[in-house]
């Protein structure tokens, strides 16, 4: 990658809550393992029940997470997707879709793993929010 376009991609990735506050040298290696992608509004990220091939974060734009057709969450810019299936190798729980056109940068399964054991904050924040993201779901049970 090139240094311009590399210290570019370092200064978005600081703008997402996932990997602030991690070291430059952290930056740089997630730099390497992370593409940036546009996704129009209307366009299926993932589907419930599919392989998961990546995660994505979302860099700007609203997202929608239905699981059989129910709305269970919508997520915003600094928000991901798509870490469940990467982390216990399962099918995916959620189908997410556009609802504007989206900037997103994604993370394929083949980096993912070394990249949580190079980056352990990365790792502590990715728990942090299935943890919230379990309570929240619990609660609207409750
Ligand atoms: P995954 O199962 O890989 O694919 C669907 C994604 O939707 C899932 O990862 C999570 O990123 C997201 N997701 C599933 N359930 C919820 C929820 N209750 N709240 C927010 N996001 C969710």
């Amino acid at each position: 990658m090139q240094r311009r376009n590399r210290d570019q991609k370092i200064d978005l990735l600081k703008s997402v809550p996932l990997f602030q506050y991690l070291s430059k040298q952290h930056l740089a290696e997630v730099a390497k393992h992370t593409d940036q992608f546009n996704r129009p509004a209307g366009e299926t990220l993932m589907r419930e029940g599919d392989r998961g091939q990546e995660l994505f974060i979302l860099v700007s734009g609203k997202a929608t997470v239905t699981r059989g057709g129910t709305t269970i969450a919508t997520l915003g810019p600094g928000d991901f997707v798509g870490e469940m299936a990467l982390i216990d190798d399962k099918p995916r729980s959620a189908t997410v879709t556009a609802d504007e056109d989206l900037s997103v940068l994604a993370i394929s399964v083949q980096e993912f793993k070394p990249l949580l054991q190079a980056v352990p904050d990365m790792a502590e924040k990715l728990l942090k929010s299935l943890a919230r993201r379990l309570r929240a779901a619990d609660e609207s049970l409750a």
